[in-house]
C-alpha cells in the first residue's frame, strides 16, 4: 500500500492538523511493513563538483541547471531541529549527504550540533558523511574535530584516465587518494571506499581497487549499478552483479564470509582469508534488501523520501518554517512513516515491465545523495 500523494500539501493544511501529541516517540515507528525507523539520511546541498556519467550526466546538469537556491536550503538550525525529530522517532544513525555535502559552507558547524545529539537510549547518535573524496584532504580534520565520527569516499577507478572520465570533470584520482589518506589519519574510521561498477566501463578496476585497500583498513564497498533518477544511460545490460564481482576478486583473493553488523546494512561483507580486511557488496539490483530498509532521506530543501526511487515526497520544510516544534514534526513523520510501503527495488523488474505502471521520473540522486 502507497501513501496518498503527499507533495502538494499546503503549509497551512498541515499546520492544522497537528496536535498536541497523545502518541508516545518512545514507541517504535514502524512503516506498513514493519521495518521501524532508523537511519536519517540528511542532504545539505544538491550541487555537485563532479558530474559522474551515472548520476549527473553533463549533458543533464549543465550550467543552466536550476539547483536549489541558497534561501531554498533549510538552515542549520532547521536541520538540526528536523534531525532531533528523527532522532525522537528512534533514529541512531545521521549520514550528511549531498550531491557533495563538503561544498555546503561552514558544515563543520552542523556537524558539531548533530554530534551532540544523543539516541533515545543516551548514546551519540552515530554520524556519518558520504563524500567525492574531493575537499576532504582539506577537510578532514575540522571534520573530525567538530564530531563527526567516520566518512565514505565514493571512488570508481584507480586507473587515472578510467576515472577522470567517470567522474566527467576531468578530476584526478590523485586528490581523491589524498583525500582518504587524510581521512584515515584524521581518524574517521573505519573509512569505507564506495565504488559503482558499469558493465563496460570500470569492471576491470574490481581486482586494482581490491588490492590497493587490502591491509589499509578502508572497506571497499561495490555497487551494482542502479537505475536511479539521474541515471540516464542506466540498462540492464550495464549492471555487472556483485556475484561477478565477487568471484572476479575470488580470482586473486580468497574470500570468507563476514559479518553483518546490522539487518539493515547495505552491503554484504566479505573477509580476505588471509586477514587483509574486509570487502563488501551492495546488490540493490540482483539481490533487493527492502525487507530490512530502516532509511529515511531528506533533501536540502527538507523534502522527505521514503525511498531512492520515490516519486512524491512529504514537505516538511514548510513545517519547519513556521517554527513547529521537534517534537510535532515527529508527530508528523511517523504518520508518514507508519503508511510507508516502499519496495522498489524487489519490485523493480514488475514496474518496469507491466506498462503504464513505471514509476518514473523517481527523485534524482543528487538530490537525496545515494
Ligand atoms: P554504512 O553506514 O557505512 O553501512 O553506509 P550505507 O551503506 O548506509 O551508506 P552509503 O552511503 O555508504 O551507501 C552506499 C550506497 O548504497 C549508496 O550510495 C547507494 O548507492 C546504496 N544504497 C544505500 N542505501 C540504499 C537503499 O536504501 N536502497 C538502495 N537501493 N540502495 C541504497
Ligand atoms: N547506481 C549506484 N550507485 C549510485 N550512486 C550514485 N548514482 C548511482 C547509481 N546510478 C552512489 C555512489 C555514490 C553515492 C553518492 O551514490 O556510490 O557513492
Ligand atoms: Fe557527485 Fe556523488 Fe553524484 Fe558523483 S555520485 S556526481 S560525486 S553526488
Ligand atoms: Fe529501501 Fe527503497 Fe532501497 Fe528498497 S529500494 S532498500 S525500500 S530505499
Amino acid at each position: 500500500m502507497r501513501a496518498p500523494a503527499l507533495h502538494g500539501a499546503s503549509a497551512r493544511g498541515q499546520i492544522q492538523q497537528l496536535r498536541t501529541p497523545t502518541f508516545d516517540h518512545e514507541a517504535d515507528c514502524l512503516d506498513a511493513l514493519g521495518r521501524p525507523l532508523k537511519d536519517l539520511r540528511l542532504s545539505v546541498i544538491d550541487q555537485c563538483n563532479f558530474r559522474c556519467t551515472y548520476c549527473m550526466p553533463k549533458e543533464v546538469f549543465t550550467k543552466d541547471y536550476r539547483f536549489l537556491s541558497a534561501t531554498e536550503r533549510l538552515s542549520f538550525d532547521e536541520l538540526t531541529t528536523l534531525a532531533g525529530a528523527f532522532v525522537q522517532l528512534g533514529v541512531d544513525k545521521i549520514r550528511l549527504t549531498g550531491g557533495e555535502p563538503l561544498l555546503r559552507k561552514d558544515l563543520e558547524r552542523l556537524i558539531e550540533r548533530l554530534a551532540a545529539m544523543t539516541t533515545r537510549n543516551g548514546t551519540p547518535v552515530e554520524l556519518a558523511l558520504t563524500t567525492n573524496g574531493s575537499l576532504l584532504a582539506a577537510k578532514a580534520r575540522a571534520l573530525k574535530a567538530a564530531g563527526l565520527q567516520r566518512v565514505t569516499v565514493s571512488l570508481d577507478s584507480l586507473d587515472d584516465e578510467v576515472f577522470r572520465r567517470m567522474n566527467g570533470v576531468d578530476y584526478p584520482v590523485s586528490r581523491v587518494l589524498e583525500g582518504i589518506e587524510a581521512a584515515c589519519a584524521a581518524g574517521l574510521a573505519p573509512v569505507k571506499v564506495n565504488t559503482v561498477i558499469e558493465r563496460g566501463v570500470n569492471e576491470r578496476q574490481i581486482v586494482p581497487l581490491a588490492r590497493h585497500f587490502r591491509f589499509s583498513g578502508v572497506t571497499v564497498r561495490f555497487i551494482e549499478f542502479m537505475d536511479v533518477g539521474g541515471a540516464a544511460s542506466w540498462t540492464q545490460n550495464g549492471v555487472f552483479t556483485s556475484a561477478d564481482a565477487r568471484r572476479a576478486i575470488e580470482e586473486v583473493f580468497p574470500l570468507r564470509a563476514g559479518e553483518q553488523h546490522k539487518l539493515s546494512d547495505t552491503a554484504q561483507v566479505y573477509r580476505y582469508a588471509d586477514g587483509a580486511g574486509d570487502v563488501g557488496f551492495i546488490s540493490s539490483v540482483s539481490q533487493p534488501f527492502c525487507g530490512d530498509c530502516t532509511r529515511a532521506r531528506v533533501s536540502a530543501d527538507g523534502k522527505l523520501f521514503l525511498c531512492l526511487f520515490a516519486t512524491e515526497s512529504f514537505d516538511l520544510r514548510r513545517l519547519v518554517k513556521s517554527g513547529c516544534s521537534a517534537n510535532d514534526l515527529a508527530g508528523e513523520i511517523r504518520e508518514v512513516w507508519t503508511r510507508r510501503g516502499d519496495r522498489y527495488s524487489e519490485l523493480r523488474e514488475e514496474t518496469r515491465v507491466v506498462p503504464g505502471k513505471k514509476r518514473y521520473p523517481t527523485v534524482r540522486m543528487s538530490l537525496v545523495g545515494g
